[in-house]
Formats: structure tokens, C-alpha cells, sequence
């Protein structure tokens, strides 16, 4: 399939790119830059010797999503395309409900017209909501405790009337648990600008002397060691997980389908720490901070619906996305250059 990717230089993007064109199909890239940086694309070329059509817009623009579809042979999109920041969602409501459901919107009126019907979106766990019952299966009801989370609430409703209205389409909301790690090369990884917000690259940056030391949010959680257990999943499971569900759904009868992508495993915040500084040979000082306002004590997925329908496992153990992310952080200790 010729694949457009939106978001295809962020960090879950890039890495889908890789793991498509290794699948055997084509892709063509959809992005603005405003959180990710143009080099990425240089270094997809060279991990995967092909060049990359990149068209450098924002999808929140209809008459440039409706000309990228008049020009380019699209046979199916995955949309990753959007912000993400929790805390910024919280400030700065309006932003976020108008990008990340304007460009939906444009882009799904322009496969529409176009006669592309076949779509993974990019959902998360955060629509699980503030209490979850655990292990997260698919069936659970869904919610919010921040804008950016009610975003991906509110699209999966909406793929969910589109799907209903016609049943040409073929969509999937992949839920992801929380993506971590970096690609085998060290070439590729995650590069947020500013302060991290995620825990993975707080300790990567405290691991190679950006930052002195981390916060731990929080001791008194009713888990084993007290702090927060997440389901990490490396980012090139996750990558392979959308191959698996577009193939499964470009074959698939089912308008829409909803996957959990996670392992089932729950890490916590200190198992994490020490992971890290086994994998980097660094010491990752930390201090016991309070609570992060919206945290929950716990959230690990039950992936058994996306390991028997997609036949899609994930392979790789925490000490796996420590080594990864650490070979990126510590080759690339700013992230990726300007130019
Ligand atoms: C967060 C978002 C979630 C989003 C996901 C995207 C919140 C409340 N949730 O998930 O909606 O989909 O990122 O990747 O922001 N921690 C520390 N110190 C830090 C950072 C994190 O102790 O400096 C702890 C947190 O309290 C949590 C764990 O590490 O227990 C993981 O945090 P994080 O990486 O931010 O992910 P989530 O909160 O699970």
C-alpha cells in the first residue's frame, strides 16, 4: 500500500515509517514540524535507503489536505498527527480541541472524497479515564481528565459514526500504553523540546548530565514499591503493532476495530530508575516529590485482543527500551541537530 503518515517526523511516526518500509509498502509523509524536527527525515532516508515525500503543512488547512490528496496515490492513511501535551491541554483548552479535531476533520473529509476509506488513529490509554479498572481491556468505558485526553475520546466517537455511516471504511483506534525506547540504529529516538514531560526521557536527560536530577511524583501509591506502575511498550513494538492492524484491516470486514497496544506488564517509576542505570552504567539521581496533579496509581493494558486478532506481540523487556533510548540519548545528547 501507498501509506500517507501524518505526524510522520514525530516520534511514534518516524518509527512507523521505518517498520512500513520494511513491511514492503510505500509512504509518504504529512507534517508541520511545529514539534518535531526536518533532519528526522534525513536519517529515515538513511536507515531506510529510500527517499521520503514530505509535504510540510498543517492538516488543519483544507485546501491543502484536498490538493495533497488530488496529487499524491494514497491507499491509506495513519494519523498520528497532534498535540500532546497533557499539561499544556490543561492551559490552553481551545488549542487542542481545534487542532487535534480540525485536522481530523479535514483529513477524513478529504479521504472521503478521495476514496480512501482506511485509517489507524493514533488513541492512547488516557481514554481508560481517572479510575480504571485493571488490567484496561478494550470494553471499558471511556472518559477524561484533561483536554488532551477528551480529544482522543472525542475522535474515537467520531471514527465511530463515521464507521457506522458507511461500512467502506475501515478504521482502527490503536491504544497505546506508554512508548518509550528508541530505534535499534540510535539514529532515530524521542526529542522533546523543552522539559520532559514523560518519565523515560526525564531520566535519559538526568542519565546524561542535562539535568541534575529527577522527581519521583509521588512515593505513597497503593503499589508494591509505592510509585506509579505504567505499562512502558518500546516504540518499535508499537511501530509494529500498526503494520499488523493496517494489514488486518485493509483484509478486514469490520468498519471499526479498537486495539489495545501495550504488554501487560506494570513497571514502577523506581524499577524504571534502576532499569536505566543498569542500561547506561549512569547514576540517575532522584528525589520523592509530591503527586503530578491527574496521575493514576496504576495502568497496564490486556493486550490479549491485539495479540490474537493481529497476531502481534510485544517482544522487548524494559531493560531493551533502556539500552535503546540510552544508545539514542547518549549519540544524540540534544536530540536531533537543526539542520
Ligand atoms: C502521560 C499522560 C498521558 C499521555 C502520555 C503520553 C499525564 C497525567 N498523563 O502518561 O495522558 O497519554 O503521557 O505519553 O500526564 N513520573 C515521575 N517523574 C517525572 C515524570 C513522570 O515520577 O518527571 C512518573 C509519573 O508520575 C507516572 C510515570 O512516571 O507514574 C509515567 O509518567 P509519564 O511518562 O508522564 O506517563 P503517564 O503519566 O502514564
Amino acid at each position: 500500500m501507498r501509506v500517507l503518515v501524518s505526524g510522520g517526523a514525530g516520534y511514534i511516526g518516524s518509527h512507523t515509517v521505518i517498520r512500513l518500509i520494511d513491511a514492503g509498502h510505500d509512504v509518504v509523509i504529512v507534517d508541520d514540524f511545529s514539534n518535531s524536527k526536518p533532519t528526522v527525515i534525513g536519517r529515515l532516508e538513511g536507515i531506510t535507503g529510500v527517499h521520503l515525500p514530505v509535504h510540510s503543512f498543517d492538516l488543519t488547512d483544507v485546501d491543502k489536505t484536498e490538493h495533497l490528496f488530488a496529487h499524491e496515490s494514497i491507499d491509506a492513511v495513519i494519523h498520528f498527527a497532534g498535540f500532546k501535551a497533557v499539561g499544556e491541554s490543561v492551559s490552553k483548552p481551545l488549542d487542542y480541541y481545534q487542532n487535534n479535531l480540525d485536522s481530523t476533520f479535514s483529513l477524513m473529509r478529504a479521504m472521503d472524497r478521495h476514496d480512501v476509506r482506511t485509517l489507524v488513529f493514533s488513541s492512547s490509554a488516557t481514554v481508560y479515564g481517572a479510575e480504571p479498572q485493571l488490567p484496561m481491556t478494550e470494553d471499558l468505558p471511556t472518559s477524561a481528565t484533561n483536554p488532551y485526553g477528551w480529544t482522543k475520546v472525542m475522535i474515537e466517537q467520531i471514527l465511530t459514526d463515521i464507521a457506522a455511516s458507511d461500512d467502506r471504511w475501515r478504521i482502527a483506534a490503536l491504544r497505546y500504553f506508554n512508548p518509550v525506547g528508541a530505534h535499534a540504529s540510535g539514529e532515530i529516538g524521542e526529542d522533546p523540546s523543552g522539559i520532559p514531560n514523560n518519565l523515560m526521557p526525564f531520566v535519559a536527560q538526568v542519565a546524561v548530565g542535562r539535568r541534575e536530577k529527577l522527581s519521583v511524583f509521588g512515593d505513597d501509591y497503593d503499589t508494591p514499591d509505592g510509585t506509579g506502575v505504567r505499562d512502558y511498550i518500546h516504540v518499535d513494538d508499537l511501530a509494529a503493532g500498526h503494520v499488523a492492524a493496517l494489514d488486518r484491516i485493509a483484509k478486514d470486514s469490520s468498519p471499526i476495530s479498537i486495539w489495545n497496544l501495550g504488554t501487560g506488564q506494570g513497571v514502577s517509576v523506581l524499577e524504571v530508575i534502576k532499569a536505566f542505570e543498569k542500561a547506561s552504567g549512569k547514576p540517575v539521581p532522584y528525589e520523592i516529590a509530591p503527586r503530578r496533579v491527574g496521575d493514576i496509581a496504576a495502568s497496564y493494558a490486556d493486550p490479549s485482543r491485539a495479540n490474537s486478532e493481529l497476531n502481534w506481540y510485544a517482544t522487548k523487556t524494559i531493560d531493551d527500551m533502556c539500552e535503546d533510548t540510552w544508545r539514542w540519548q547518549s549519540g544524540n545528547p540534544n536530540g536531533y541537530p537543526d539542520a
